[in-house]
């Protein structure tokens, strides 16, 4: 608690969600007072020439950063000759997914764990020299910024004025006007709602910038998934009926009774909470398309259980496991596992890992196989293993 105290500016997480979370945007001087970073900018760059993370060079020209043809993006794995043709200034590098990769990154979420993980997207990490940064713009996510090496300074503004730079290669808003500007350091943090416009500038040539992102789906989105996931597990087939038809003089009208009628219909699509709550367990555990796990090397179920109460069981770091009234959802799949092991799931699922002390105790017994499979496909790692 009196982590999430500092983090949060001397308030609790429940003073902080009723006033800032989704409302308004908190600037936390001194949020991690000791954090310095958790890689160097060239170690960024290595992961950014490996293809497993989502990874964006940003390129401006300051004198046509007005012009959509002024901005230049490309798309990562990188190699060492893109970095050594950049320019001294105006350019970033954004690193996405970094919890999937950096055990640190991990660890620094962990610290959020008062918001649910549903809600998280990942950690990205960018480094730009001094000058560089995306533009200002807005994100459909709540986010943390914290500050690591160097000094950025964030301009904000609450604007409704939406436009973008035309043909530009990102969305740049075309008349931002500054409400608000700070220049933030080493283990400052800033938290912005979705849609508050924003514009960091690196103030020096080490600036890395962490964001703590958590997604707003929209609408749109819940429901086409939803939808698709009532195509593929039985959506009600019932017979379009008219029992009370009468005779029409207009055949061609489509008329307000069968409008009525297939109202009836769609009413009875599943939009009840005992299909929503397994659906957004389901959805929101489902990892991002990036994501690929690579399988442990093969031991027999007796070898797995020996080891498994030696060593504790750890989470891949890409791993996503989410609960909705007893049912278990781990990367998109259902967990299954007889009902007596939910205690120890809803451990897992919250903690990430289980010691061997809790491994070697009788209520793992019912999990074995279930964890075995999982070990196997490399959703989890015997602990000294851990990805
Ligand atoms: C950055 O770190 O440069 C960009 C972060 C953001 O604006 O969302
Ligand atoms: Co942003």
């Amino acid at each position: 608690m009196q982590q999430a105290l500092t983090l949060l500016n001397g308030l609790t997480p429940a003073q902080f969600m009723a006033e800032y979370w989704q409302k308004k945007p908190l600037l936390i001087r001194g949020a991690m007072p000791d954090f310095q970073g958790l890689l160097d900018p060239e170690e960024l760059a290595g992961l950014a020439c490996d293809s497993e993370v989502p990874a964006r060079l940003i390129q401006f020209d300051p004198d046509r950063a007005q012009t959509g043809d002024g901005w230049q993006v490309r798309q990562g794995p990188f190699d060492d000759d893109d970095f050594t043709a950049l320019p001294a200034q105006y350019w970033t590098l954004l690193v996405q997914g970094m919890n999937h990769v950096l055990p640190e990154a991990q660890a620094l979420l962990s610290l959020f764990n008062f918001i649910p993980t549903a809600r998280l997207d990942d950690v990205m990490v960018s480094y730009a020299p001094t000058g560089g940064g995306v533009g200002p713009h807005i994100d459909s996510y709540d986010v943390f910024l914290l500050q690591g090496a160097g000094k950025r300074r964030w301009r904000i503004s609450q604007q409704t004025d939406l436009r973008l730079i035309p043909e530009a290669p990102l969305r740049i808003l075309s008349h931002f006007v500054s409400e608000q500007e700070w220049v933030l350091e080493p283990g400052d943090m800033l938290y912005l709602p979705p849609n508050v416009a924003h514009w960091g500038i690196a103030e020096d040539d080490d600036c890395m910038t962490y964001s703590i992102g958590f997604r707003a789906p929209a609408a749109r989105e819940l429901a086409i998934e939803f939808l698709d996931e009532c195509r593929q597990n039985g959506l009600p087939d019932a017979l379009y009926r008219d029992p009370d038809l009468q005779p029409v003089v207009d055949p061609a009208e489509v008329d307000v009774n069968m409008v009525n009628n297939v109202a009836d219909m769609l009413r009875r699509l599943p939009w009840q909470t005992e299909q929503l709550g397994p659906f957004l367990a389901k959805y929101f555990s489902e990892p991002k398309a990036y994501v690929v796990f690579s399988p442990n090397r093969k031991l027999s179920l007796e070898k797995f259980s020996q080891r498994l109460a030696q060593q504790g069981v750890v989470m891949d770091l890409q791993t996503q496991m989410l609960h909705w009234q007893g049912q278990y959802f781990i990367n998109g799949e259902s967990v299954q596992a007889p009902a007596e092991g939910a205690p120890l799931l809803n451990a897992f699922a919250n903690h990430r890992q289980l010691e061997p002390a809790i491994c070697q105790g009788e209520t793992v017994v019912s999990l074995l196989p279930w964890l075995h499979e999982m070990y196997l496909s490399g959703y989890v790692h015997l602990a000294e293993n851990a990805a």
